[in-house]
């Protein structure tokens, strides 16, 4: 019998808010994969994350130099991911970025010219792709079953205070951030409605800074959108809504139409076919994920089995589907679901947002 390869060791770049998250995800993969180092310009918070989890506090360039790490997973400022990703690709380590990519679609390339020269693998953490009902979705698009898309709609109308902009001082600002509530918080599902409702051509948008104070991006924005296929849509974000609210996205096809809210299906109706609402929904499509149903994508597969009572899917468990989905493009020399490509679609997404909100035009998008 062969054996099964060791698992892919893995270090972290950045022990912030979002880095128990990866480390939580790779020690729920542990014939996958190994954390064993970690890195931060703060020394007090990376010592401090290095004993909670077990790990060696290294430098960046010790990390590099380290060819026992296989891997290597950037929770750093966004503005900071294309330098960073691009010099870890070129020292021969595979990478994972958090969302957004970067904050510019120049600064995207720079990363796609660093994987396609150093041949490594390259994902971009957008884990509710992994979420059952995105899978769902997604697979009942790749097989036509929602006909073609006549209206797409998404909605992230959360709320962060005041002191979350004040916590970190590349929150808020156009340098780091890169934007506000649709760079940060709404590129998910940003992603996802690309994902799920094809190519955006044009956008015309409006946004402002109306809640916040010490912030210099926009804290609320909506846009109307024409998809490559003929469709239409809207996309609204902000960061002011109190208390916040779940995100929700509607695809409505000529034959049927789904209903994602935060991470449960809500809706899912085909004409002459399958309707489910509700928690019903959510249970059916986490028994497709972890029952062993084919996927049209190929990639539930990566969703290890779970119970399937409404619920049981929970926050950190598409970061670790996400993970599983990476080493298996890692060990089989494929491409991950989320790769550059897509990373770049949705920062290119939002960077014309911006520039509709800033000259009032409508904007083309090239690529
Ligand atoms: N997927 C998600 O749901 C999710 C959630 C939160 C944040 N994020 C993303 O994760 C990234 C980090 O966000 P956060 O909220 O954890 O930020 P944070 O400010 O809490 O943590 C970032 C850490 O990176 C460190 N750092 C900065 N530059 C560094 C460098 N050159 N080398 C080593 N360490 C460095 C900082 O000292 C800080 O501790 C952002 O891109 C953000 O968009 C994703």
């Amino acid at each position: 019998m062969a054996n099964s390869p060791a698992p892919l060791t893995f270090a972290i770049i950045g022990c912030g808010s979002i880095a128990p998250t990866h480390a939580k995800a790779l020690a729920a993969l542990p014939g996958e994969a190994r954390l064993t180092h970690c890195c931060d310009l703060n020394a007090t918070l990376a010592a401090s994350f290095a004993a909670q989890f077990g790990l060696k506090v290294a430098t960046f360039d010790e990390i590099l130099a380290d060819r026992s790490i296989d891997v290597v997973t950037f929770c750093t400022p966004s503005g900071h991911h294309a330098s960073l990703g691009a010099t870890a690709l070129a020292a021969g380590k595979h990478v994972v970025i958090e969302k957004p990519m970067e904050i510019t679609p120049a600064a995207c390339d720079i990363l796609l010219a660093a994987q396609r020269s150093s041949g490594r693998k390259l994902a971009i953490i957008s884990q509710h792709r992994f979420d059952p009902s995105s899978q769902k979705v997604r697979a009942a698009v790749d097989r036509g079953e929602l006909g073609s898309l006549v209206l797409a709609e998404a909605r992230v109308l959360w709320f962060r205070s005041q002191e979350y902009y004040d916590s970190g001082d590349w929150r808020g600002t156009w340098a780091l951030d890169g934007g506000g509530c649709l760079m940060n918080q709404g590129v998910h599902t940003v992603d996802l409605l690309l994902w799920l409702a094809g190519p955006v051509k044009t956008v015309y948008a409006q946004m402002r800074t109306a809640a916040h104070e010490r912030i210099e991006v926009e804290d609320v924005v909506t846009a109307t959108l024409t998809f490559a296929n003929g469709g239409i849509g809207n996309l609204m974000a902000t960061t002011a809504a109190h208390p916040g609210f779940v995100a929700y996205l509607g695809i409505h096809g000529t034959n049927g139409s789904a209903i994602i809210e935060g991470d449960e299906l809500k809706v899912f109706a085909v004409k002459g076919g399958e309707t489910i609402h509700g928690q019903s929904a959510t249970a059916h499509a986490l028994q497709v994920a972890t029952g062993g149903t084919k996927s049209a994508t190929a990639h539930a597969a990566a969703i290890p089995a779970a119970s399937t009572e409404p619920g049981a899917w929970s926050w950190g468990d598409a970061h670790r589907a996400q993970f599983s989905d990476f080493i298996r493009a890692v060990r089989t020399d494929s491409a991950p679901l989320v790769d550059g490509v897509a990373g770049r679609a949705a920062v290119s997404l939002i960077n014309a947002v911006y520039e509709s909100a800033r000259t009032g035009r409508v904007v083309t998008l090239q690529d």
